[in-house]
């Protein structure tokens, strides 16, 4: 009988993203075609990673960025490719880039929100066939709509973000999001061009599985540092590193654990920047039953100074963050 076969595949993103709009009655719908936007951005993107070693997209694009990195060709695309689907769906009207010093005006003076996105995560892994990702985070704007966008619509504490998700161009493509209300994946089936619901209400698992850290960087590391990494050693649990953090957290998220970036003699407050990587993925990990820190203050609740501004990070299973954050010590 028919009900013995089981449909491989669910709810396409676009209506799980209709469907959610309608619990809340006086939404507009400009939140969901904001996602809607970031989804098809994100399979152009994708399309783009998967055939670069063909087209002559691979390597250094020969310029820097803001923070003195290398930019990658695909840095670029990829930028361009947010940028332009942001600006032609008209409800963001700024945002701030990794890639960009500034904020970007959009030039969309009625759009509600405001976005701060790395576009391209994980550059150490672009051309080595490596597991790489985009990040963003949504915030309503602060200023008024339609007037001139203001530096503090981009300067929000990550406890005002209304959205924020990640792309994995792993081996397979994911969108990961929350509005505050859970955590869904949806995988990307590549010859229907349609993201569907495959991880539905993920929760991050209590049993720290891996510990991530780069432990090449391990003679620079503090004290606390290197305690919690013996800490870790003694309890047997094992290590996983690739180096793109959207691939780290996303493994860490599904199988347990906690992924650190933290200070190092070089780089007082880490490398990775609140803006656009630590908060969104510390509200995914909150909404996940997880935990994000900077060592000593909730990620979310760290209100940003500089667009670029950097901030050691430790995130993952709630008790791992913790027990991590224990080891700190204040004297350093
Ligand atoms: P980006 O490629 O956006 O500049 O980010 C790189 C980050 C992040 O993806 C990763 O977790 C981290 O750099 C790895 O740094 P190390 O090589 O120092 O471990
Ligand atoms: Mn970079
Ligand atoms: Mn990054
Ligand atoms: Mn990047």
């Amino acid at each position: 009988a028919l009900t013995n076969i089981h449909l491989p595949i669910g709810i396409p993103l676009d209506r799980f993203i209709k469907k959610k709009q309608e619990d809340f009655p006086f939404a507009t719908g400009e939140l969901s075609q904001l996602l809607r936007d970031i989804a098809l951005a994100s399979k152009i993107v994708n399309l783009e990673i998967a055939r670069s070693g063909l087209s002559g997209l691979e390597g250094a694009f020969g310029t820097q960025n803001v923070q003195g990195e290398c930019q990658q060709k695909l840095d670029i695309l990829a930028n361009k490719c947010f940028i332009r689907a942001l600006k032609r769906g008209g409800e963001v009207c700024a945002l701030i880039s990794e890639e960009n010093e500034g904020v970007i005006d959009l030039g969309n003076t009625q759009g509600k929100y405001v976005v701060a996105m790395d576009p391209l995560d994980g550059s150490s892994n672009i051309d080595v066939n490596v597991s790489i990702g985009t990040i963003f985070s949504i915030y309503r704007r602060v200023s008024e709509v339609g007037g001139p966008v203001s530096e503090a619509d981009l300067l929000q504490p990550g406890t005002k973000q209304v959205a924020a998700g990640y792309t994995l161009y792993g081996s397979s493509c994911m969108l990961v999001y929350t509005t505050g209300n859970g955590v869904n994946g949806f995988t990307y089936e590549p010859s229907l061009g349609e993201f569907f619901l495959s991880h539905q209400n993920i929760r991050i698992p209590d049993n720290p599985t891996y510990y991530s850290v780069n432990e090449g960087a391990y003679r620079s590391f503090g004290a606390d540092t290197k305690a919690f990494i013996e800490y870790c050693k003694d309890r047997r649990i094992s290590a996983r590193y690739i180096g793109s953090l959207v691939a780290d957290f996303h493994r860490n998220l599904l199988k347990g654990g906690i992924y650190i970036y933290p200070k190092t003699a070089a780089q007082p407050n880490g490398k990775l920047r609140l803006c656009y990587e630590c908060n969104a993925l510390a509200f995914i990990a909150e909404q996940a039953g997880g935990a994000a820190s900077d060592g000593m203050n909730r990620i979310m609740e760290i209100g940003p100074e500089k667009y670029h501004q950097r901030s050691p990070f430790y995130v993952g299973t709630k008790a791992m963050v913790n027990e991590a954050c224990g080891f700190i010590d204040l004297g350093m």
